[in-house]
């Protein structure tokens, strides 16, 4: 272990995720085991460039480890994606004499990292993977992702139960602009009747055909989950395109939208954030750079930076193969 690193930046980037609270608590924490002065950064990379650092104290991360959100506030940074913002962040770090960097975010803030890692090699980043929509290579597992599935699924078994009173058709728009896997977990736990995401084409006549085959056999509700960044749009658009083919079922759009972002982490999510914090700490002192720590089968691992964010999840194969056995 390497015992030099006095300083240690925290920040969030990119979309908030319930757990970041937990995380930063554990990183804190760990860094104050080691005498190591927890220094937060505020707004992410935005704060990184305009040096809006504080150091974290005990008074910070007092009951925050139940709070959705996080107490650090996060930002999608413009200029860092500019050589000029960079070069910013660089000197904001060297003037506050940070040791090390520990970002936590999604794959915009991986691959602001990497990026930055290439330039500014002198300075050891790490990530913890913050993001509802669980779409980083090398972890089975990103902060968020656990209670974002079960918000939305409670918001689906909510709409089931007046579309089936009704009798409606319901396109319900869930997040996920490049990643379906919010989309294909809580379509298979409400037993929707079909599921589009973005990792696969979308066939209107298909889905037009499996909507009225419900239609004939049951004359029942009918679900249809749509991640937003399906290839076929969004919930309203794709509910237009199979209107104009079978029009019989009184049919609805709901789009769930930030609420899936919100609210007071699971425990999972609470337990994992604590794990990935305490490591992150731990693999800065251990030397580790340039990489994103996950959880792949129980145990920590350290993904570089560059595969975490080209590398696509094999999840998504699995489920949509046992999704075509509940339909
Ligand atoms: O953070 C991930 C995510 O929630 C995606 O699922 C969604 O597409 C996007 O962020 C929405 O971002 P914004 O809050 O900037 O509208």
């Amino acid at each position: 272990m390497n015992n030099n690193f006095r300083k240690i930046g925290i920040f969030c980037s990119g979309g908030d995720s319930p757990g970041m609270n937990a995380c930063i608590r554990a990183i804190v924490k760990t860094c104050q085991k080691h005498l190591i002065q927890p220094i937060g950064i505020y707004r992410g990379y935005e704060g990184l460039i305009d040096g809006d650092f504080k150091e974290l104290k005990n008074e910070h991360i007092r009951n925050i480890l139940g709070q959705g959100g996080t107490i650090l506030k996060t930002a999608r940074s413009k200029r860092f994606m500019t050589p000029e913002g960079r070069l910013k962040a660089y000197e904001q770090i060297k003037k506050h004499q940070l040791d090390g960097i520990i970002a936590i975010g999604g794959d915009g803030t991986a691959k602001g990292a990497l990026t930055f890692s290439k330039e500014f090699s002198d300075i050891p980043i790490v990530a913890c993977p913050g993001t509802i929509d669980n779409d980083l290579f090398g972890t089975d597992y990103t902060i968020g992702f656990d209670t974002a599935i079960n918000t939305t699924m409670q918001a689906i078994d909510k709409i089931r139960d007046t579309a089936h009173s009704h009798d409606r058709l319901f396109f319900i728009e869930v997040m996920g602009r490049d990643a379906g896997l919010i989309a294909l977990y809580t379509g298979i736990a409400t037993g929707a009747e079909a599921i589009l995401i973005p990792e696969t084409l979308t066939n209107i006549d298909e889905l037009v055909q499996i909507i009225k085959h419900r239609w004939e056999t049951q004359k029942t509700s009918c679900i249809v989950v749509v991640a937003e960044g399906d290839d076929a749009g969004g919930a309203f658009e794709v509910a237009k395109k199979v209107q104009q083919k079978f029009n019989e079922y009184d049919t609805r759009v709901s789009v769930l939208g930030h609420i899936q972002r919100g609210g007071t982490p699971t425990c999972t999510d609470r337990i994992n954030a604590s794990l990935l914090g305490v490591h992150a700490v731990k693999a800065l002192l251990e030397g580790k750079k340039n990489v994103m720590l996950g959880i792949l089968e129980n145990e920590i691992s350290y993904t570089p930076f560059e595969y975490a964010v080209k590398e696509q999840k094999s999840q998504y194969v699995q489920l949509l193969e046992t999704f075509q056995f509940l339909m």
